[in-house]
């Protein structure tokens, strides 16, 4: 069955923090800050058979997207699904005529990296001893868009 790429809704985010939760490299929200990012932000799912194997987060300010979370639901990892969110976050930040996407990621999470880097992002910074837990540098990622 293909999988769908499609916005999120409110009644989402239930699926949405099953799947964050056992994702070791994401994230942490709480359900009030999906819900909210629901409302305020873009948050796209991906939904095969009827069930959400995976979503993106991002924030808009100012014509500069943010990526704050992506992750895929451990059984069906590695079939392409974060690529197609990825993509499709894209497609909308350049419709929104958005100037960049930015993020930020653990240094050792390569998984994340690699999908990033396939998508044209390319690193622009670290920020030393920026994660806890354990202690990690943050990679910078930024994808600009020519205008
Ligand atoms: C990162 C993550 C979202 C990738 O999801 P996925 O659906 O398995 O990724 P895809 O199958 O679409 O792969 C897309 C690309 O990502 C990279 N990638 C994905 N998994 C990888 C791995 N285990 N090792 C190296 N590169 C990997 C590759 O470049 C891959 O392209 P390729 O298949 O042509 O080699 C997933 O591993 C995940 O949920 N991780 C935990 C949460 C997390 O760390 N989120 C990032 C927060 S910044």
């Amino acid at each position: 069955m293909p999988v769908a790429i499609r916005s999120a809704a409110l009644n989402d985010v239930s699926a949405i923090l099953a799947i964050e939760q056992q994702a070791p490299g994401a994230a942490h929200w709480t359900f009030e800050e999906y819900n909210k990012l629901v409302g305020s932000g873009v948050v796209l799912v991906a939904e095969e058979a009827g069930k959400l194997r995976g979503f993106i987060c991002a924030k808009a300010v100012a014509g500069e997207w943010e990526i704050e979370n992506v992750a895929v639901a451990a059984e069906f990892l590695r079939r392409g699904i974060a690529d197609e969110l990825v993509r499709e976050l894209i497609r909308r930040a350049e419709s929104e005529a958005a100037s960049a996407i930015l993020l930020e990621v653990r240094e050792s999470n390569l998984p994340a990296r690699g999908l990033y880097e396939k998508h044209g992002f390319r690193e622009v910074g670290r920020r030393r001893v920026y994660y806890r837990d354990p202690v990690e540098d943050a990679i910078l990622y930024a994808l600009r868009f020519e205008r």
